[in-house]
């Protein structure tokens, strides 16, 4: 209800976070929050992540919050990548995990509307996060995700990205980057390359998302193998 109450009451998004984070504070909500709504058409294996519970919760709830009523099918995406990001997490190691796992639930949390000012989802949500004072290297990994760079400079915003928010390259942005580009619209698995052609499907062509895709797919591609090699490096416990 308090949740309910702030997505479609406080016209004022600053205050959405604040109050999300005292309904878990004082457990209106639970650490489950979130997670109930299934996955459409995915495999995703059960979640064995157990790190820094508190930032992942917040993550999945705002996440949760912002999408889930409004933008049903990015939510199925999103909770599948949360997903996958829990286990590829094995390729990191200490706070870098909890990190990767937050990111993936807050990667597309721009697409929210009442987060939209600039119409760039990444740069949108990386701003929003910030101004909730959410850990800000979580906000720098949103705003950079997928190759965010070469959408932005389509859209004239290239300066603007780079200002506000250092690009990490990183084992962790590249598990950002694997967990996003191999997961579908409906939270489906999908390779690389059938994920950036159903991207390119989707907008239609002469349009900046299928320019962006077009330039970004070696890096994307690269982010991926480099993923799926150090996925194979910790052992068949860990396949994806
Ligand atoms: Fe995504």
């Amino acid at each position: 209800m308090v949740l309910l109450l702030a997505v479609e009451g406080v016209g004022d998004t600053l205050q959405l976070g604040q109050l999300l984070r005292q309904a878990l504070a004082f457990g209106l909500i639970g650490p489950g929050f979130g997670a109930a709504a299934p996955v459409r058409g995915g495999k995703i294996p059960t979640c064995p992540y157990a790190g820094d519970v508190d930032l992942v919760t917040e993550a999945r709830a705002l996440a949760a919050a912002l999408l889930a009523e409004q933008l049903p099918r990015r939510w199925s995406h999103v909770q599948a990548v949360g997903t996958k990001a829990a286990q590829v997490s094995a390729v990191l190691e200490g706070s870098d995990q909890s990190v990767l796992v937050a990111a993936a639930w807050l990667h597309d949390i721009g697409y929210a509307p009442p987060l939209a000012d600039t119409g760039f989802h990444p740069l949108d949500g990386g701003r929003w996060l910030r101004s909730q004072g959410f850990d800000d290297r979580v906000a720098r990994l949103v705003a950079h995700h997928t190759c965010a760079l070469l959408e932005a400079d389509e859209r004239g915003l290239a300066e603007d990205l780079t200002t506000e928010f250092e690009r990490e390259e990183s084992a962790t942005a590249d598990a950002l980057w694997y967990c996003d580009a191999t997961t579908g619209p409906d939270g489906q698995d999908l390779d690389v390359l059938d994920r950036l052609n159903e991207i390119r499907a989707r907008y239609g062509p002469n349009t900046i998302v299928t320019r962006f895709i077009d330039r970004a797919e070696p890096q994307i591609v690269a982010a991926v193998q480099r993923t799926r090699k150090r996925l194979a490096d910790v052992g068949p416990d860990h396949p994806m």
